[in-house]
This record gives C-alpha cells, structure tokens and sequence, in this order.
C-alpha cells in the first residue's frame, strides 16, 4: 500500500490545503453547539426575565457566520479531495498499463486479461477511497474526536463520561466486523476477476456463439458466474452495511441516557442547565459521528489492502526490464539459431527441440510445419519475446540475450500470425510501423499490401475508420493491412507469420513479386503452412513437432525430407513436382 501511495506524492500541495479547509469546517461544527447552547441559556430561557433580543439576533448572526464558513471550507475541501483522488487513480492506472506493457507473458497469463483490467480500473478506484480519506478526512477525525470530547468535559464530566463509556462499544463493533470482512472482499474481487473475464471472452467470441445458437447456454454461464460474484459482494457488503446502523445505535443509547441523567440533574438543582444539556448531545453526536468514520475507515481499509496486493502483484512483477543497454546498431540480417529448445511454462513436451538453423543476409527463407509445430515459437525466440530455455539465438554472431529487446525488435519487422488491428484509420494502422511515413510512403506500402483497390473503394481512402479489432475488414483484407505495418518499417529483417493464408492464390503472388523486388537483399522469413508460399525460397525450413525435420530448396526436401514430401503430396493430391 505504502508504495502505491507515491502517487500521491505530487498532489501534497493540495492535501495540505484540503486538509486545512478541512479542520477549519471542523472547528467551526465544535464551535456550533456552543454557540447554540448560549443562545439557549442567554437568550431564549432568560427571555421572559430581561429583554435579551439584542444578544439572541446577535449570537444568531455570528452562528450564521460560522456557519458560513464551515460550509464554504467544505465545498472547497471536496473539490480539492476530488481533484486529488482523481488525479491519484489517473497516474495509478496510468503506472499500472506501463508496468503492464513490461510484464512477461507468463506474468500476464498468471493474472489473466481480466484481472489485469479489474486491477486498473476497479481495484485503482478503490484505492481512490485511501486517497481520498488521506486527502484531509483522515486528519479530521481525530481533531473532531479530541476537540469534541474537551469541550464535552467543559460543559460537564458525568455526561462525558457517559458518552466515554460507549466508546469501548463501538470499537468492539468496528473489530469484530472488520475481521469478518477481509476474507470476503478477497473473495469477491476474486470472483469480480473470474466473471470480468467470462464476460470479455464471450463478447469478443459472440460471433461463434451466434453461429452456433449458444446463446442461452453461454447466457447461463455469464449468469451464473454474475451470480456467484454478486453473491459475494453481497456478503462482503452486508457486512459492512451492519457497521453504521451498529454503531448510529451505540450513539442513541448515549443520547437518551445523557438525555435521562442530564434530566434528573437538572430536577435535582445542580448547576448544569439545559443549554448545557443540548450542547453535550450536539458534542456526543460530533465525537461518535467521528468514531463512525474511522470504523467506516477501520472496516474499508481491508478492502483497500486487498486492492492494494492485487495491484502490488502487478507493480513487484520481475517483468521484461531490459538491463542491456541500448544500442543504435543495424544487423545484417544473419541469424542462427544453436540448438535452442523452448518449453513453454507448465507444457509437458518442448514447443521448440534442438533446433539449429543459419539464414544468411538476404535470404528468402521459409518456415513450413504443420499446426503446433512451433513456427509462431520461433517468431517468439526471433523477437525475443521469449527466451529459448537451452541453446541460443544469434544475430550476426551476437548472442540475442546480449542484444537489447529495443535494439532487436528495431532491427525485425513483422507481421504477427494474429493481424491485431486497432481502432483508428487505416493511415493511423499503418503508422504504427513507422510513425514518421508520409503520406505517400503509406500509399506504396498499402500499394505494394494489395489493398489499394480498396481503399480507392472507400469515400475517406486511406482515412477508412477502423472499428476495433478492424470488425469492418475482411480476414484478407486485415492480413494485408498488417503486412503494409510491417514492410512500411525499414529494417533488414522481415518475418510474415502466417500472413498470407486468407489471400487467394494471385493476390498472394502479386504481393510477393512486389516483396520480393522492393526488399531485396533483406533477409524475408516467410511461415507458412502452404506448399505453394514456401517452394520458391532460397531455403525451406521443415518443422514437425518442434523439431528441424528438413532444411534446403524445394527439389531438394522432396527427395531428402519425408514429412516435406508428405505435406507437398497432401496439398498437390500427389501428382505435381
Ligand atoms: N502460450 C502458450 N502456452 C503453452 N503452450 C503453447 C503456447 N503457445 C503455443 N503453445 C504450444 O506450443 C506448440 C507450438 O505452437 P506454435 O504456436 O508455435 O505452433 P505453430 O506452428 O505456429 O502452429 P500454427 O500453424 O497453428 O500457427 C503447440 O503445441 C502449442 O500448443
Ligand atoms: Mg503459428
């Protein structure tokens, strides 16, 4: 928690204030009753014996005043709280999406998509709460138990005592709920992730539902998972909701003996008048008012805390840091892989085995293997997204652990096997491979993507609005637009995963005579399941269940390579060489 409150480090300033404007309104409340007891005693009660208008309209005016004041200083307090909290949660959420982008793949999977969101959004919103108690409210509490428990004593020792002898109630009240309510909170945001994520994957998948008319049973589940966190928020607030009526009843009972004792005094002819009395009351519901604040605290502070491991669990991740310094340097395009294997977390069998490979700047290879044989792994290791778990991957000679991920990943375009397209337009898609292209260079990329026709289709050309997830584009038509991302990037490495599996056949050799003369003497690495995109390669790469089955020209796998000639035959019907 203590590190998550860092943030709200730049907002002292105003803390300070809002606690000042805070404990103004404060004492300006412990003046009130005061003030109201004098114009009992003085005015209103002495009114029949001496003529006491004067005082009365007087000491109204100065409650008036007070009044005022305090009113104003709370209006000004909240907004200040408000910007605080806001500004809190906004660089919280802001720190949490950073961290996010460093974390690795096993960490992210460990939390979930889910969790990841609840954490900056509803956990972020919960720990506004703490900032907003630190910004001033905490500061008051104790300043409206003190002041009023003084003043209480200086208008009479018995009834404060009363009003003392509660105080162990409440307290008592606040401990036993609050141990009750921490397991159920953890409970519950657990629950909240769980659902936030059944949610997110049956909208993003509600075309599949639909094709296959599951939508009640996909219902019930969304249903029945809503239920379960509903049952345990519900849980987790009951308990809390008992505190205030709990401890507003401790408060009654004080009144109405102070009321009785106060009574019985003032029949019996001790000096305490009925000002006194009143003012006492005002001062009883000032101090326990506050006591019910600080068990509202006492009682949302576990909440807080479980928000604040949950958050802590993305802050402390190891994450992806790049410890190795960054380097302007530009590879050749030569890269080896020395008996890497890759085994993914938890996975029984390696997704990568024993692979040793070498592609030369320049080359035009291709990676052919079956589904799961592990050519999107290899991407992975290429990109250093991943590192292999025995062996190593080089780029010109250089160890990639030795490289920084920045340096790597400048010196690599590609487009992924998943066309990830972003709400915007399509210039805007583009960009994302080069930020500084200018209008023309995107016009060629796209040129050379085969995705002018289309855009001379629409009315706003390269300015298309994209929904999210590019909805309103075709498979092929996403494909392309992530091929024109990655070739408007200038580096000397380029990989297409799998990018061009939705285009028709023609469409596919266009865009590589296209490729290939634009980016010659780049080193091109083409994953494909398809005979056809792979056999004009300088070097084919053959992958069978994460092992380098084949390597060499197509002639030459048909003759040495049998899971080659198995994939060739099942794509050709056998017949053609
Ligand atoms: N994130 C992951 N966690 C665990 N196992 C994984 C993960 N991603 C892939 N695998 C496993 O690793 C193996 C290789 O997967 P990979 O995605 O590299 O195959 P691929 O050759 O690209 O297949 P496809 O042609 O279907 O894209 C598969 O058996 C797969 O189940
Ligand atoms: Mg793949």
């Amino acid at each position: 928690m203590r590190k998550l409150l860092i943030y709200l480090k730049p907002q002292r300033k105003r803390i300070v204030c809002a606690t000042l404007l805070m404990a103004i309104s404060v004492l300006c409340n412990l003046a009130l009753p005061t003030i109201m007891s004098s114009i009992l005693d003085n005015g209103v009660y002495r009114s029949a014996v001496e003529n006491t208008f004067p005082y009365t309209a007087k000491m109204c005016g100065v409650m008036l005043a007070v009044a005022l004041v305090s009113l104003a200083s709370v209006i000004l307090g909240y907004r200040l709280t408000s910007r605080i909290t806001t500004s809190f949660t906004r660089d919280l959420r802001s720190a949490i999406f950073h961290k996010v982008h460093t974390m690795t793949f096993e960490e992210m999977g460990k939390i979930g998509t889910g969790g990841l969101v609840t954490r900056s959004t509803h956990d972020a919103g919960t720990l506004a709460w703490v900032a907003s108690m630190l910004s001033g409210n905490i500061f008051i509490i104790p300043l409206l138990f003190i002041g009023g428990v003084a003043l209480c004593f200086s208008k009479d020792v018995t009834l404060s005592l009363i009003m003392l002898a509660m105080v162990p109630l409440v307290i008592v009240v606040v401990v036993l709920l609050g141990k009750k309510i921490t397991p159920r909170w953890e409970l519950s945001d657990k629950y909240c992730d769980r659902q936030n994520d059944i949610v997110r994957e049956r909208i993003r998948g509600i075309r599949v539902i639909r094709a296959f008319n599951r939508e009640p049973r996909e219902h019930e589940r969304i249903a029945e998972a809503t239920h379960v966190m509903a049952e345990n928020i519900i849980k987790a607030n009951t308990t809390m909701a008992l505190t205030v009526p709990m401890t507003t009843f401790v408060l009654h009972i004080a009144v109405l003996l102070i009321v009785l004792v106060g009574g019985i005094r003032i029949e019996t002819g001790s000096d305490l008048t009925p000002g006194d009395v009143f003012a006492v009351i005002q001062y009883v519901e000032l101090v326990l008012n506050a006591l019910i604040s600080a068990s509202f605290a006492i009682i949302m502070f576990p909440h807080a805390k479980v928000a604040a491991r949950r958050i802590g669990e993305v802050m402390d991740a190891e994450g992806t840091a790049d410890l190795i310094p960054d380097e302007d340097i530009r590879f050749t395009g030569r890269i080896d892989f020395e008996d890497a294997s890759f085994r993914y977390q938890g996975a029984d069998q390696a997704a990568l085995s024993h692979i040793t490979l070498h592609i030369n700047p320049g080359d035009k290879i291709s990676v052919i293997g079956g589904t799961g044989s592990g050519k999107s792994t290899l991407v992975s290791l290429l990109l250093s997204f991943r590192q292999p778990t025995e062996g190593r991957v080089l780029f010109d000679g250089r160890d990639a652990k030795t490289i920084s991920r920045k340096a790597i990943r400048r010196n690599i375009s590609c487009a992924l096997q998943k066309s990830m397209i972003y709400s915007g337009t399509v210039r805007e898609n583009v960009q994302m491979g080069r930020m500084d292209a200018s209008e023309e260079e995107i016009r060629q990329a796209l040129d050379i993507a085969q995705l002018t026709d289309f855009i001379s289709e629409q009315k706003d050309g390269i300015d298309y609005a994209l929904e999210q997830s590019g909805t309103n584009l075709s498979g092929g038509q996403k494909q392309r637009l992530a091929i024109a991302r990655c070739i408007i990037k200038d580096a000397p490495i380029y990989i297409f995963d799998d990018s061009f599996s939705a285009l028709d056949f023609l469409t596919e050799a266009k865009l590589r005579t296209r490729l290939n003369s634009q980016f010659d003497g780049r080193t091109q690495i083409v994953i494909t399941q398809r005979v056809t995109s792979a056999m004009n390669s300088d070097c084919i790469f053959v992958l069978d269940e994460g092992r380098l089955v084949g390597a060499g020209k197509h002639a030459e796998l048909l003759k040495t390579c049998k899971i080659y000639r198995e994939i060739f035959a099942s794509q050709t019907g056998g017949g053609r060489k």
